[in-house]
């Protein structure tokens, strides 16, 4: 398995943005208010999508995209398309959104033209495989921006 170990470099491969992400609430599953399921995407579910949500300065996100999963969800708010999420999943739980099939660090749909840039900033990793994950949490350590929240379920 690929291991990248400074946060620094980590940080410089996700994508600039006009907005201060925060951490996905790891408590998510359990505020059902906040976080309602709004629809199912690639066979999972999508919570909070067309919700105003702030970011790490209490500005509202220019985005309302939700999260994307339920035992491994990936707050698209958050996620600015670093990719080791992908490179690091022993299963293959992620691909791109904007470029299906394709995954890893570099790999992501950018820049995007005007439509997708207002639509969702940056490519996003979405867990089309979540019922395959094994739970060894490596996307969730080495996001830089802590975009991915595990849950381990009992079936
Ligand atoms: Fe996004 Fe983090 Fe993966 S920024 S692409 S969820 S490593
Ligand atoms: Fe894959 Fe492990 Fe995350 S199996 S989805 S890298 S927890
Ligand atoms: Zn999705």
């Amino acid at each position: 398995m690929q291991v990248r170990q400074h946060a620094n470099w980590l940080t410089q491969l996700v994508r600039e943005v006009d907005y201060k992400p925060k951490p996905i609430d790891g408590d998510f599953l359990n505020k059902p208010d906040e976080y309602p399921i709004t629809g199912e995407h690639e066979g999972h579910k999508v919570r909070a999508e067309g919700k105003q949500r702030n970011d790490a300065e209490g500005k509202p996100y220019p985005t309302k995209l939700g999260i994307h999963g339920t035992q491994v969800a990936v707050d698209w708010e958050t996620c600015l398309a670093d990719g080791v999420c992908m490179d690091v999943c022993p299963v293959d739980v992620f691909q791109w959104h904007l470029k299906p099939g394709v995954k890893g660090t570099g790999n992501d749909l950018w820049p995007l033209n005007s439509e997708l840039h207002e639509r969702y900033r940056t490519d996003k990793s979405d867990p089309i495989r979540e019922k395959d994950c094994i739970f060894c949490r490596a996307c969730e350590i080495q996001c830089p921006v802590q975009a991915i929240k595990i849950t381990e379920m009992s079936q």
